[in-house]
């Protein structure tokens, strides 16, 4: 890019003397649409419960949740994704409890149907909710069998996609789940189902507070490192995009977001698909507690949710989306 212009008779300061003048000319802008909001659940009636490691954010138990997806309709917020706290006599080793049509993600899923069918709906297709081990997939002579593990999966986005599930979400970083589960779902006619592939997930270490909420963390005895991506890499990145596209991805997400900003970026400018980011669990979890401490603003909010926008995420998983949206009612 060629720079135009010289000092004094360019001056850069002239744009930004107000506030009118900036929003005029402001490249990115947030919008409850391009917010998704995940929800805990937990078994049980009648009981809304904190989460220690992740301040503000808490489990509901199903009854309960038309106390947030009010707030969500209300704030205009498309989506929410779900994610189940299963109680631990219902887990086993090979995660049969994702299979169970009565489990907390069909129940809501019902529910949400019913009585919010205006609200979309994005469930993670993975095992680790429901395995004793912690582990995304089924584990044989001591290693994550990929293609069973693959089976499972399939099956469980059938199931979702009949209680009524509007984005299915792999999580798990298999290979070839997502073909295997474009197919399967075509099979039953599930041909407006769309898949949300996290294509690009990485074995970090920012996903911690969210093991706690999904109570995987103290079960999990050993990293993710054999399926979710190495951190020390970016192309990788693009062979995973790439193959989950052709295996039929609607949409592309990365994770963790706020450290692998160069990854949407550059997945931005190569691939013509929406690229969603999440905001995860410990990048929520920091700017949280620094917040409660009063060493950031609530500003800080919105300008880590601005940086995803100018990378070119289309949209946003974050624990902050009904903060966000909000804010954005109360300006407007
Ligand atoms: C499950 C899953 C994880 C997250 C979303 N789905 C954790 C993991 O892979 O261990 C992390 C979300 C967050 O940290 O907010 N596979």
């Amino acid at each position: 890019m060629k720079i135009i212009g010289s000092y004094p008779k360019t001056r850069l300061r002239r744009m930004r003397k107000s506030q009118w003048l900036r929003n005029l000319v402001s490249e990115t802008n947030i919008s409850s649409n391009d917010l998704v909001l995940p929800i805990f659940i937990r078994a049980g009636k009648n009981r809304i419960e904190s989460i220690k490691s992740m301040p503000g954010i808490k489990r509901y138990t199903v009854d309960k949740l038309p106390l947030i997806l009010n707030q969500v309709k209300k704030y205009k917020i498309p989506m929410v994704a779900l994610f189940p706290y299963t109680p631990n006599n219902r887990k086993d080793m090979v995660g049969s409890e994702a299979l169970n049509p009565n489990n907390l993600i069909c129940q809501s899923l019902r529910l949400i149907k019913k009585k919010f069918p205006s609200i979309g709906t994005m469930c993670d297709v993975a095992l680790d909710p429901y395995t004793s081990h912690g582990q995304d997939g089924v584990i044989i002579n001591d290693k994550i069998d990929n293609d069973k593990t693959v089976k499972i999966l399939v099956e469980q986005s059938i199931l979702q996609s009949e209680m009524g599930c509007d984005v299915i979400a792999p999580s798990d970083m298999m290979d070839g789940r997502v073909g295997e589960i474009r197919k399967a779902l075509d099979k039953k006619k599930f041909y407006d189902v769309s898949i949300l592939s996290y294509a690009v997930k990485y074995a970090s270490s920012f996903y911690g507070p969210f093991r706690d909420a999904v109570g995987s963390k103290s079960k999990l005895k050993k990293d993710k490192k054999t399926y979710q991506m190495d951190y020390r890499n970016s192309t990788e990145a693009f062979r995973e995009t790439g193959l989950d596209i052709k295996e039929g991805a609607d949409m592309i997400l990365v994770k963790p977001g706020l450290i692998y900003l160069d990854i949407i970026n550059n997945l931005k400018k190569n691939f013509n698909v929406p690229i969603l980011a999440y905001q995860v669990s410990g990048e929520y979890s920091l700017i949280k507690n620094a917040i409660d401490k009063k060493i950031l603003t609530n500003e800080s909010i919105i300008e880590s949710i601005l940086s995803f926008k100018r990378a070119g995420a289309c949209a946003i998983i974050t624990y902050f989306a009904l903060d966000i949206a909000k804010k954005i009612n109360q300006i407007n």
